[in-house]
């Protein structure tokens, strides 16, 4: 065996005494190398031509038909990919299988938590029946100590959980903070990229999707995955953003089982399908797919100024339709506290739900069940005027596929076979089967329906 004791920067030779994550000559991030080791490898400095290389490294299968999809047909040797969410989303735990899949399929990874003990990495693994003993696990507190690490061990993967608890020993700011979390992605970086060893970081979102500490970490990686859902229900969606090696937008569906994360196919899942009142199907844009999801509307009678309350759908634009029907729909149909969820939990922020949210607002409201197999598409001003909204061929595929016959939608969708498609210019067009309140809005509708209101 060699015996390697020279650190140097194969940037500018500068030697160190100790594995840092950025060269203090050339401020290069991840070029510290063993000297034996960078000498053989070239410098990275010389010049070279763009031909091809002989064989490029086969992509490598993460043992989920999703991920693979989602990061463009498996893990690419020497990438670095994100993997965002909130917190208790499941992170760790997709982590973790993906670690064991790989591992089983003979791609050795280390496992780097700084988020968790060797021992509770080792219950999640017995949890989700993984033989801990094939998985290699290193604190992930050091960022020295993870690159020395995984240099001499030289895995295919680095898995790193997370990137926020990982600590640059050189950088100025706590663990966590912008500074911090640049310079340990760049380290990172700068290894996957001198080494070819693939590199998988996970980080924290806050509620209102920013990373916890900066954004900044997205373009510095090649690949960003997003995991979200409901924590409460067990549903959730992986979907790619920056993708430098596949196409953005591809989505995978899991369910968070009692043992690890579960891969489902989510068609007809998301819709109850009972025709209650209060209920009306959308079609949102799930990537580069629609889904049919279940848009449900509870009013709850009360005297004071009426609050607003959604799980899953976007919280303003549930309150910009409901201010809009409260203002088109004769008589006092919104009177109390509202509230709005998506089946599942699925966040939908699509604007081209808002039609499927006014119909389980006025369905909740009359206590009139929507038709049966129906579902709604649109955007809603602030008119009533109802706007089309895009991939319409996606969202009439999602409704074939969750066995709808009837779409209510705006714009001009073309004939389609198998679906009744009913043209809505006006949401209250969308709401014929509530009967009486279009009649009474007459023509001008919004102008009418504001006199015939009681006062
Ligand atoms: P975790 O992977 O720790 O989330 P993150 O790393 O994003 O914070 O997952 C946490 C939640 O998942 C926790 O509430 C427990 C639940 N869980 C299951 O339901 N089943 C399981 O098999 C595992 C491992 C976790
Ligand atoms: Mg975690």
């Amino acid at each position: 065996m060699k015996v390697r004791t020279l650190l140097e920067c194969n940037e500018c030779r500068q030697q160190v005494a100790r594995w840092v994550g950025r060269c203090p000559g050339c401020g290069g991030w991840g070029t510290i190398h063993e000297a034996a080791a960078a000498g053989a490898a070239g410098s990275s400095a010389s010049l070279q031509t763009l031909a091809p290389d002989a064989e490029d490294e086969p992509r490598a299968s993460t043992g989920f038909t999703g991920v693979d999809r989602v990061l463009g047909d498996g893990l690419v040797p020497g990438s670095v990919t994100l993997l965002a969410g909130e917190p208790g989303i499941g992170k760790s735990t997709l982590l973790l299988q993906v670690v064991a899949n790989l591992s089983a399929a003979g791609h050795p990874c280390v496992l780097a938590s700084g988020e968790e003990s060797r021992a509770q990495v080792a219950r999640r693994a017995r949890r989700v029946g993984i033989d801990g003993r094939a998985i290699s696990y290193l604190s992930g507190r050091e960022l020295a100590d993870v690159l020395r690490t995984v240099h001499a061990a030289g895995p295919f993967l680095l898995a790193v959980d997370s990137i926020q608890a990982l600590r640059d020993a050189d950088a100025s700011s706590m663990p966590g903070g912008t500074s911090q979390v640049r310079s340990c992605t760049d380290a990172l970086v700068g290894l996957a990229k001198s080494t070819g060893i693939a590199v998988l970081l996970t980080g924290h979102v806050t509620k209102d999707g920013d990373l916890a500490g900066p954004r900044t970490l997205e373009h510095a990686v090649d690949v960003v995955l997003t995991f979200d859902g409901d924590p409460r229900s067990g549903l959730r969606m992986l979907s790619g953003g920056k993708n430098r090696f596949g196409r953005e937008g591809e989505v995978a569906w899991f369910e968070m089982a009692v043992h690890g994360l579960r891969e489902i196919d989510p068609v007809g899942l998301l819709r109850s399908g009972c025709g209650e009142p209060g209920s009306a199907t959308g079609l949102p844009l799930a990537g580069r797919r629609a889904l049919a999801v279940d848009v449900q509307a509870l009013i709850s009678p009360g005297d004071g100024p009426g609050r607003r309350q959604v799980a899953g759908l976007d919280a303003r634009r549930f309150q910009l339709v409901a201010a809009v029907l409260d203002r088109i729909v004769p008589g006092p149909l919104l009177r109390g506290d509202l509230f709005g969820a998506s089946l599942g939990g699925v966040r939908i922020d699509d604007p081209g739900c808002d039609l499927a949210v006014a119909a389980a607002l006025v369905s909740a409201a009359t206590g009139i069940p929507a038709p049966p197999d129906s579902a709604f598409v649109g955007e809603v001003g602030l008119t009533g005027r109802v706007r089309p909204v895009t991939g319409m061929a996606h969202r009439l595929a999602a409704a074939r596929a969750a066995g709808c016959s009837r779409v209510f939608a705006a714009g001009e969708p073309g004939p389609s076979e198998d679906l009744l498609v009913i043209p809505v210019a006006h949401v209250l067009d969308a709401l014929s089967w509530v009967g009486p309140p279009e009649e009474a809005a007459g023509s001008d509708r919004s102008s009418q329906a504001r006199e015939t209101r009681p006062a």
